[in-house]
């Protein structure tokens, strides 16, 4: 009974002292489940509430794409960088270091290849496995105005069920097929219905005009997709205007790794997404790498 000495009832448990509700202030996602938050919190930097997300996926329907044919090369050194790391469960497995920090975020669907259809997919991953791989997140590519939309729209919302379940959070990735025109009125129609199926995150293509209205009409987080390489100017710009208008960040691949400075190009990516550092100014640290070279 040593321990109960010297207790002084009361003292301890402050009892005038109110205790905390708790808060989340990452857009949409305050109601979610304890597990589920916390997945979100090492995905989206709390003290932003947003994310540089390195998308290396790219094999998954196309093969060793430029820039990724060595992974453990070009993509490993640039881990430190990211706020998270989207990837397929083969290429973590074999090459990604398990003693990582960085979030993975789950490649979960596939199936035909750039030579066949591409919006015929299917669940690629169990959540079982994901779990297994300790993933912060599941992606799924929804086709919307697609060959098989609704076979893709059943393939985010079967993830989304399990999600709930594992308190896994789930990334919608709208896929825009050459056919389709990526304007904001497609884009947000796109967002909107993988927002209101339950995706917990979504990512999207910028447009020119009115991605603000985009990224205002989806309840919850949006990230930017890069798209095909451009000027690291441009791409920095285009990142700064996605944050501006609403994205909560960015899930990049080709601008980043196929850049001939990967390293200063994500860093300069952080410096707009985390700091709205300004495009001309992120990009000096390219100047000073060319003028190193
Ligand atoms: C495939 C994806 C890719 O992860 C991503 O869009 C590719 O990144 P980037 O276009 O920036 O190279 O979701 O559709």
């Amino acid at each position: 009974m040593a321990d109960l000495e010297g207790l002084t009832e009361g003292e301890r448990f402050q009892t005038s002292v109110v205790a905390p509700s708790l808060s989340n202030t990452l857009k949409g996602s305050g109601a979610l489940d304890w597990g589920m938050q916390s997945r979100l919190a090492r995905i989206f930097r709390p003290s932003t509430n947003r994310t540089v997300m390195l998308a290396i996926d790219h094999g998954y329907f196309q093969g060793p794409t430029t820039g990724l044919e060595r992974v453990d090369l070009s993509i490993v050194p640039l881990l430190g960088y990211a706020d998270a790391l989207m990837t397929t469960r083969g290429m973590v497995r074999s090459t990604i270091p398990a003693i990582t920090r960085t979030p993975i975020v789950l490649r979960a669907s596939g199936g035909p290849s750039i030579l066949k259809e591409l919006s015929d997919e299917q669940v690629a991953v169990s959540m079982e496995d994901a779990s297994r791989i300790n993933a912060a997140a599941v992606a799924v590519q929804v086709f919307i105005g697609g060959e098989f939309e609704t076979q893709s729209v059943r393939n985010m919302t079967k993830l989304v069920d399990e999600a709930q379940r594992y308190g896994i959070p789930v990334l919608a990735v709208t896929a825009v097929g050459k056919e389709l025109k990526r304007d904001a009125r497609y884009l947000r129609l796109a967002t909107r219905i993988c927002a209101e199926l339950g995706a917990h995150i979504v990512k999207t293509y910028y447009c020119e005009k009115d991605f603000d209205t985009v990224a205002a009409g989806c309840p919850v987080p949006l990230v930017m997709a890069g798209g095909k390489k451009l000027d690291e100017l441009d791409a920095l710009t285009m990142a700064y205007r996605a944050i501006e208008e609403g994205a909560s960040g960015v899930d990049m691949g080709r601008n980043i790794f196929q850049s001939e400075f990967p390293t200063e190009m994500i860093q300069a990516i952080a410096a707009v997404v985390h700091e709205s550092a300004k495009p001309s100014d992120a990009y000096a640290t390219f100047i000073k790498s060319e003028v190193k070279k």
